[in-house]
């Protein structure tokens, strides 16, 4: 067993500070660092099989639009992650009786009597998510008023509501910024609108969807994100009643309703989670079926996938097949031996190449013989997990210009955003601290790749998106513990 380095390390990057104390959030939140590290004795390939279950980007928005409906609704395959459980509070606080299901992961939200929380309750969520944004549209259709907290989420860019913000005030919102807060109130109610997002934004697609759906009119919405995760919210909002057409060139219709009821919803697997376990496949020179993972949600990934040197098998012809029962598909995803070849690559809105896809699979390229590239196209500070794999024995420089593919947003702006990746690089141990959910992973897998001992503080970060995934990594052969 390893000795206690330190009882406290700093709070990680993407901690909020309190704006009257100037102390870290998360403390508040009786988050501590002191059990909060892993022990990972890295060089060993992963091998074995793991389960994704329903999408954290899909699950959390699908929960906020249970609060539009006027009947229980139920959602299946929900992981035990922490934004689920974020989520789930400020339901509770507002009224919504959330319980666990029959089935394994299957959550019921019965909103019949939804209420209005006060202001310090709602607090007690700031800083921990970027998911209350969006419960601004269902709390105005439900209650003519809304408060929504600070927000937390990942540091990785100035990250602004600006188009949410602009979005809800089209709609007939009255947005008053507090130093507390955001209160919101629709004094003649919610109508329709003719809206065009500056950038295909996900979250605020979202908030127009769930705004739209029961305001007054028809709403129409040009340059829309229609990530996957977008359209399972669609059916799920269709199967409450909604009546939502999406048509070519990014263009969303919705028509408004006045009433909508519960929904019963299976939701898409999680291909962020799924990407990542292939990555660590890559990495670690392993093979891990990812039972559950979605072709159709990965085509992208896969492409790249393979023409890095990975091989994956798609697995989902065994469901269904006559006399097997009880296996589930997936992919399989491992790396068949020799070299890797390098990529050039960048990150866009869907069907592109996902911005959190991109830091595990960073790591996979540090193996690669020769020199790949990675142009961050959708946030400004996405690289900066690179240093401590720096640190770790892999060459990764970053620079201010787009380089590889088209020029994007912040091309002329000040940010490190595209990254240099020159390998194959042997990763040594080291003792990280995780900066935010995906970069995280990344680390993690790195650790996992390294030769050697390493301590990874911060871990718990992790289980914002990837559940049980310590037990996961036992699963495949993983040697880690923690520290004790
Ligand atoms: C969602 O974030 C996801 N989060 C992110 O996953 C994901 O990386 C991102 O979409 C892109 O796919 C959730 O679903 C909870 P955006 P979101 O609005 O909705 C700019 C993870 O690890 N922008 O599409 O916040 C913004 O700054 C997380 O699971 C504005 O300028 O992302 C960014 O540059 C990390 N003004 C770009 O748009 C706005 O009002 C895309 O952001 C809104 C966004």
């Amino acid at each position: 067993m390893l000795p206690r380095l330190q009882n406290r390390v700093p709070p990680p990057a993407f901690c909020p500070l309190d704006k009257h104390s100037g102390a870290p959030i998360a403390r508040r939140l009786e988050v501590t660092l002191t059990d909060d590290v892993l022990v990972v004795h890295g060089g060993t390939p992963l091998q074995g099989q793991i389960r994704v279950r329903g999408a954290k980007n899909l699950i959390s928005k699908a929960m906020v639009a249970a609060l539009l409906g006027e009947t229980p609704s139920r959602l299946f395959d929900v992981p035990r992650i922490r934004d689920v459980e974020v989520v789930r509070g400020l339901l509770e606080l507002h009224g919504v009786k959330v319980t666990d299901g029959a089935d394994d992961g299957e959550l019921v939200m019965d909103p019949t009597n939804v209420e209005s929380a006060s202001t310090d309750e709602i607090n007690v969520h700031a800083g921990s998510s970027r998911i209350p944004i969006l419960f601004c549209g269902p709390l105005l259709h439900r209650l003519g008023r809304a408060f929504i907290p600070d927000l937390g989420g990942c540091h990785i860019g100035p990250r602004p509501i600006d188009f949410h913000i602009q979005a809800l005030r089209e709609f007939g919102a009255v947005v008053d910024k507090a130093p507390e807060g955001m209160h919101l109130s629709a004094p003649n109610g919610l109508h329709g609108a003719k809206l065009e997002l500056p950038y295909p934004s996900v979250g605020a697609t979202e908030q127009v969807l769930l705004t739209a759906v029961r305001a007054e009119g028809t709403t129409e919405l040009r340059n829309a994100a229609i990530e996957p995760e977008i359209m399972d919210l669609i059916c799920v909002l269709q199967k409450m009643g909604g009546i939502i057409t999406v048509h070519t060139d990014r263009v969303i219709e919705i028509q408004g309703v006045p009433k909508l009821h519960g929904y019963a919803h299976k939701p898409i697997p999680d291909r962020i989670e799924a990407a990542s376990w292939a990555a660590a496949a890559l990495a670690t020179k392993g093979e891990i079926e990812v039972l559950g993972a979605r072709q159709a949600d990965m085509m992208t990934f896969l492409n790249v996938f393979r023409s890095i040197g990975g091989e994956f098998e798609v697995t989902d012809d065994r469901v269904g097949r006559p006399g097997v029962t009880g296996v589930e598909g997936g992919i399989k995803f491992w790396h068949p031996g020799g070299d890797l070849q390098p990529v050039a690559l960048e990150t866009d809105v869907h069907p592109g190449f996902m911005t959190d896809w991109q830091q595990p699979l960073v790591v996979a390229l540090t193996q690669a013989r020769g020199l790949s590239i990675m142009h961050e196209t959708v946030y400004e500070q996405r690289l900066g997990y690179t240093d401590a794999l720096n640190q770790m024995g892999a060459t990764i420089q970053v620079y201010r210009d787009c380089l590889g593919g088209t020029p994007c947003r912040f091309g002329r702006r000040n940010f490190k955003h595209s990254a240099v990746i020159a390998g194959p690089s042997k990763l040594h141990a080291a003792d990280l601290v995780i900066p935010d959910l995906r970069a995280g992973f990344a680390h993690l897998i790195a650790a996992l790749a390294a030769e050697g001992t390493s301590r990874v503080y911060g871990v718990d970060l992790i289980n914002r998106g990837y559940e049980d995934f310590e037990n996961k990594l036992a699963a495949l052969g993983a040697h880690v513990e923690r520290l004790s």
